[in-house]
């Protein structure tokens, strides 16, 4: 993993713009500052998924209809602390499927592997420690019917519509008829979007700086943290959320023995988080090889948990 995370940031920090890539926010510290920011009063996401898949998940059941055995595939899958509420429901109508939750941090995969033991003794579960790439590869040929999980509002973290992509690949890792559930965040009053990313007590600060704090202590960098202003911000017509690092001085940063300057005011692209209309999801199922079974939300529409159905 080291040699990606190192070429990976030297790529990200050669371009024009500079940019970071958001999934390596995710190392012990980054997952714990996830996890504050998941209780954070701002953050509506979780609040909103977490309704939904605590009154919906029977119907979701019903809706997916599933065969004698069947996989649950799950990209993402963090701490879990939502799919529980899904994967108890369904326990509920049988224990005939295998749980593989994916995630890309080892300390949060633990953590959900340990409480889904103990508080769902009944469930087969099998972790995948993974970036979501190499993880669909390993979906391939397997038979049984298939529920692929993407939860949390984590496909909006694409840039350049590589969601389409994404979808497409996975699209063609499955066979007709099976199903993914995916997690999206909605337009709404773009006040509360931006506020969701800019939280009064700062921890979505220290999240994007954190990522830089890696940098330095996993590749022996020399990056001035104090130096970086966290900049999130929200476009009401794209839909895009977007969180940069502006660095506050000219400035130069040494990665082992690579530099890179940095003028005053000098933007890291970091983060996008998507949001979508219903109608954006509509055209993203249509346009991968999906029929859409049906949408359930919170009861703001705030959220949307999409149930799709490989065409
Ligand atoms: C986990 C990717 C869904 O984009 O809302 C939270 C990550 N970034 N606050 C999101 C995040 C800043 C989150 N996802």
């Amino acid at each position: 993993m080291t040699d990606s995370f190192y070429t990976e940031i030297i790529e990200g920090l050669t371009k024009s713009p500079k940019t970071l890539p958001s999934k390596y926010f995710y190392d012990k510290r980054g997952s714990e500052l996830f996890q504050t920011i998941m209780k954070l009063p701002e953050y509506y996401l979780t609040k909103s998924e977490y309704e939904i898949l605590n009154n919906q998940s029977g119907e979701i059941f019903n809706d997916f209809s599933a065969k004698q055995k069947f996989d649950i595939i799950e990209f993402g899958a963090g701490d879990g602390s939502k799919t529980k509420l899904l994967l108890k429901e369904f326990l509920k109508q049988t224990n005939n499927f295998v749980y593989s939750p994916i995630d890309i941090s080892k300390s949060a995969l633990k953590g959900l592997e340990q409480t889904f033991r103990e508080e769902l003794p009944l469930l087969k579960i099998n972790p995948i420690n993974d970036d979501y790439f190499s993880a669909l590869e390993s979906m391939k040929n397997k038979d049984t019917t298939k529920l692929v999980m993407f939860m949390g509002s984590n496909i909006g973290n694409f840039k350049y519509n590589e969601e389409v992509d994404f979808l497409k690949l996975m699209r063609k890792n499955l066979s007709q008829g099976d199903c993914v559930l995916i997690g999206f965040d909605l337009k709404k009053d773009p006040r509360i979007i931006l506020d969701a990313y800019n939280d009064k007590s700062g921890v979505t600060k220290e999240f994007n700086l954190n990522l830089l704090k890696r940098i330095n202590s996993e590749l022996g960098a020399d990056i001035d943290i104090s130096s970086f202003e966290h900049y999130p911000t929200y476009n009401p017509i794209t839909g895009e959320a977007i969180s940069y690092l502006i660095s506050m001085k000219n400035q130069q940063i040494r990665i082992k023995d690579k530099r890179f300057e940095f003028k005053q005011s000098e933007p890291i692209f970091m983060e996008i988080s998507k949001k979508y209309s219903t109608e954006d999801i509509e055209e993203l199922a249509l346009s991968t090889g999906f029929e859409i079974i049906k949408n359930y939300y919170d009861c703001k529409h705030y959220f949307a948990d999409s149930l799709w159905r490989a065409k």
